[in-house]
């Protein structure tokens, strides 16, 4: 197999343009601003070790801002240095704890064994930890303190009405790609209401932003994730049948349509006999330090140019746009996290998503009675699926890659494809567009010929490891690589498997998912909380890597094992252990 030469290629001339926007945004938000002199001047005082710098700019403050910023100016500095305890009573006079601004809540709409509660699963130790594992909505159900509401300009919170759900730990607020897989596991609890109160609140930020921000803060307001808002209204819908639901949101979901087709995100490729295709790409608005994470970003960039520091920002935020934070797949250079190269790259899984973004929309038009919508959107959707198929998808290989765009194109309107610019790594990714199996399986979809080839390629991938799917192949440190094992992966893969006309890809997909609830039963039972992502080399080993330390609780870990054991269940003679 022939390696892109990409890896080599500079940075793309395209970043010429960023330097232009630099600093805007901040600027315009003192408050932020001034949570990132506070970020960067606790790191000085309390050192390296465990320092989250995401803890300072989610500070809700007690007073004004002017008169914290008067006082924080005014306090003592040895060689720059501002002594801990020093520090230490500035934040207690100035500050609430960070999280304090969202208040515990228990959901209405929550029951401790609700009716019907995954009745395939018939193991009674099975069954008790899945409703442990249900309990833990309580831990993560959150509202908003009308403290936010009635002084927004404190906090970097947004307000919003009503009971969500978070992922825990460090991520105190809703996430955008995150609450697909907790809407997952919301319905195989039944609690549908919190699963629709979660929805309401993606689609106020629509309203108010043109997309749904990427978490919400404040500071997540330039870049979005994932776009899966309209297979949340899907799931509900399909439990539901509440046609309001789907009233309701697609006129924001075309909104959102019209956010990951702008310009920013659509790239135009002509193919080799001279049709064109457009395709979307990760791009955040963005071309500074991310300001919970901004003592990482300047650190990581200490090496580069003022030119290339900004350039490095906006494709270091382009690439927490995509989820997949951070990770080889965006990388030139697999061991410099300096050389992402997020927007120069096609990506499978974001053209998957609005592929199904645009058959969804066309369902629900079509459902409401607005038929020239939905056939425009059948439309929309068919020109994607011949641009996937012609551009990403790889017959020989038997699955989609990423592809690298040409940095010699990058002044002009249109890129030329060019068939060794697909990214032959392998990441799971690659796999994503099975998960439409699972969505849309009688209707014009990706996967044309089903086949045990798909199966084969997936098996022959080396991705699927004893306790789950690996990210990818590389040990790179990063924690969107191998050996981690994230739930969502897990779960689209086997989603589409289990749903596909082929005995073998089902029972493959039931493998995978029982390993995976293994490997997350034993690491709860070992530590007593649920984790982010797994190590899928040994059993109940969480996952690490990256920069912070590994989180528990956890939204979409949650999510799907109740998914995956609503789908499989769990019979009594089945061990629990690995
Ligand atoms: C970031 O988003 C905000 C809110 O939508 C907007 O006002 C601002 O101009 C954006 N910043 C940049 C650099 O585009
Ligand atoms: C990749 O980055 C590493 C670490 O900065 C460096 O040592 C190596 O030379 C780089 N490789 C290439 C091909 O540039
Ligand atoms: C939309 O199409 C359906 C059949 O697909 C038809 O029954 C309905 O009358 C059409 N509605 C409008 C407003 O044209
Ligand atoms: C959930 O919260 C309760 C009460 O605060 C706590 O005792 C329990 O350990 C938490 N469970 C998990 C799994 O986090």
């Amino acid at each position: 197999m022939a390696l892109p030469l990409l890896s080599l290629l500079p940075l793309s001339p395209l970043f010429a343009l960023c330097s232009l926007h630099a600093c805007m945004a901040t600027d315009s938000d003192p408050l932020l601003s001034f949570l990132q002199r506070v970020q960067s001047d606790a790191l000085r005082t309390m050192g390296p070790t465990d320092f989250d710098p995401k803890l300072y700019v989610d500070l809700p403050l007690k007073t004004d801002l002017s008169i914290a910023v008067s006082a924080f100016d005014s306090l003592p500095r040895r060689s720059g240095t501002i002594p801990i305890s020093e520090f230490n009573k500035f934040l207690k006079e100035f500050f609430d704890e960070a999280g304090s601004d969202l208040v515990y809540a228990v959901p209405v709409d929550f029951k401790p064994e609700p009716e019907g509660f995954l009745v395939k699963v018939e193991n009674e130790e099975m069954r008790k930890w899945a409703l442990e594992v249900h309990a833990i909505w309580k831990n993560l159900s959150r509202r908003v303190s009308e403290k936010v509401k009635k002084r927004p300009e404190r906090h970097t919170l947004l307000y919003l009405p009503g009971t969500v759900i978070v992922p825990g730990s460090r991520f105190r607020e809703v996430y955008y790609w995150d609450s697909y897989w907790v809407i997952r596991g919301l319905l195989a609890s039944k609690m549908y209401d919190t699963a629709k109160g979660i929805v309401f609140y993606l689609i106020s930020l629509i309203e108010t932003y043109g997309h749904v921000l990427n978490g919400a803060r404040t500071y997540y307001t330039n870049r979005s994730q994932p776009p899966l808002l309209s297979s949340m209204v899907r799931e509900i819908y399909m439990r539901t049948g509440d046609v309001e639901l789907l009233k309701r949101a697609l006129p924001p979901l075309l909104k959102e349509h019209g956010f990951w087709v702008s310009d920013i995100h659509q790239v135009t490729i002509q193919d080799q006999r001279g049709h064109k295709h457009c395709l979307s790409r990760y791009q955040a608005r963005w071309y500074q330090p991310r300001p919970e994470s901004a003592t990482v970003d300047e650190e990581l960039s200490l090496k580069l140019t003022p030119s290339e520091k900004d350039a490095f920002y906006h494709e270091f935020a382009s690439a927490a746009e995509s989820g997949w934070d951070f990770s080889s797949r965006w990388m030139r250079n697999s061991s410099d996290l300096t050389t992402t190269a997020t927007t120069s790259i096609i990506p499978v899984d974001l053209n998957t998503f609005i592929y199904k973004l645009e058959l969804d929309i066309s369902t629900f038009a079509k459902i409401t009675g607005d038929n020239s919508t939905s056939q425009k959107f059948i439309e929309s959707a068919k020109s994607r699926k011949v641009a996937i198929r012609s551009l990403l998808w790889n017959p020989n290989l038997g699955q989609w890659f990423d592809y690298w765009l040409d940095k010699h194109d990058a002044h002009q309107d249109v890129y030329h494809w060019n068939p060794g610019s697909q990214n032959c790594k392998i990441f799971a990714s690659n796999f994503v567009p099975l998960w439409l199996l699972a969505q849309y399986p009688d209707s014009d979809q990706l996967i044309e010929d089903f086949d045990e080839e798909l199966v084969t390629s997936l098996r022959k991938s080396g991705l699927i490891s004893d306790y789950g799917i690996a990210t990818s192949l590389s040990n790179t440190g990063q924690q969107w690589d191998f050996p981690n094992g994230w739930p969502p992966l897990q779960h689209m893969i086997v989603d589409g498997l289990a749903n596909a006309y082929s005995k073998e890809a089902r029972s493959l997909a039931e493998s995978i998912a029982i390993n995976w609830i293994k490997t997350n039963f034993a690491a709860y039972k070992k530590t007593g909380s649920m984790h982010e992502k797994c190590n899928v080399e040994s059993c109940g080993e969480f996952g690490g890597g990256g920069e912070y330390i590994p989180q528990t609780g956890f939204g979409w870990s949650n999510g799907v094992i109740l998914a995956l054991l609503e789908e499989f269940g769990w019979p009594h003679d089945r061990d629990v252990s690995c």
